[in-house]
């Protein structure tokens, strides 16, 4: 079974999709880890984020892998840190947004995905990648609250600064935010992690084969 959960930077995904997996015994895949590892390596190489056939070249010939700890590796290094800090989540939009990157990186969840029961986090996981999930579910919360909680996973960081980050983020992600037309829509805002998950889960139990 594929769980697909969508939505904006700061809407929860993450922790959610953690602990739903956890709880659920299935995998977990972050595939805005795998957009960050990518970006990770192309500033490393010093390849141009606004060209995008090349950044598609760089992840043909770049798997992203996780390992069993969770751990994001490419090119024989692992970037788990490293895809956390700010100029990742500033350039990581740019290399998103490229058609031949989302082609490559499609096809890797996809496959990645096919794996047996999994969780995928991403923006358009239940559009695009895996249109046929059994459950997808689309987690949004008030703009104040996401940069909130962007907040707190980037202590360093200016409040002013990530809100505005957040923003443009946000502005450039737009064209794969829409949600699925069958997605379960959850506003997170006044919500504790638990109730999310625990709501999922019921959907989840509700379409598993007795
Ligand atoms: O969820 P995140 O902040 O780690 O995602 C990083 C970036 O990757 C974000 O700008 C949106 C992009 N992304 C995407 O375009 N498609 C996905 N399936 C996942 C992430």
């Amino acid at each position: 079974m594929i769980v697909a959960i969508d939505g904006p930077a700061g809407a929860g995904k993450s922790t959610v999709a953690r602990r739903l997996a956890e709880r659920l015994g299935f995998r977990y895949l972050d595939t805005g880890a795998m957009y960050r590892a990518l970006t990770w390596l192309a500033l490393q190489r010093g390849l141009p984020t606004g060209d995008g056939p090349p950044l598609g070249e760089l992840a043909l010939a770049n798997p992203v892998t996780f390992d069993r700890e969770g751990r994001v590796w490419i090119a024989g290094v692992d970037v788990t840190a490293s895809i956390r800090q700010t100029r990742i989540d500033q350039q990581v939009p740019v290399v998103a947004r490229h058609p031949a990157v989302r082609e490559v990186m499609r096809d890797r969840q996809r496959q990645l995905g096919a794996e047996g029961d999994v969780v995928i986090e991403g923006r358009d996981i239940g559009t695009v990648v895996a249109p046929d999930a059994e459950v997808k579910v689309y987690l949004n919360a008030d703009s104040s609250i996401r940069a909130r909680r962007r907040q707190a996973e980037r202590p360093g960081i200016g409040g002013d600064a990530l809100a505005t980050d957040l923003r443009l983020r946000d502005q450039s992600d737009a064209a794969r935010m829409r949600p699925a037309a069958d997605a379960e829509q959850i506003d997170t805002t006044t919500l504790e992690v638990d109730d999310v998950v625990a709501r999922i889960e019921r959907l989840v139990r509700e379409r598993q084969p007795a």
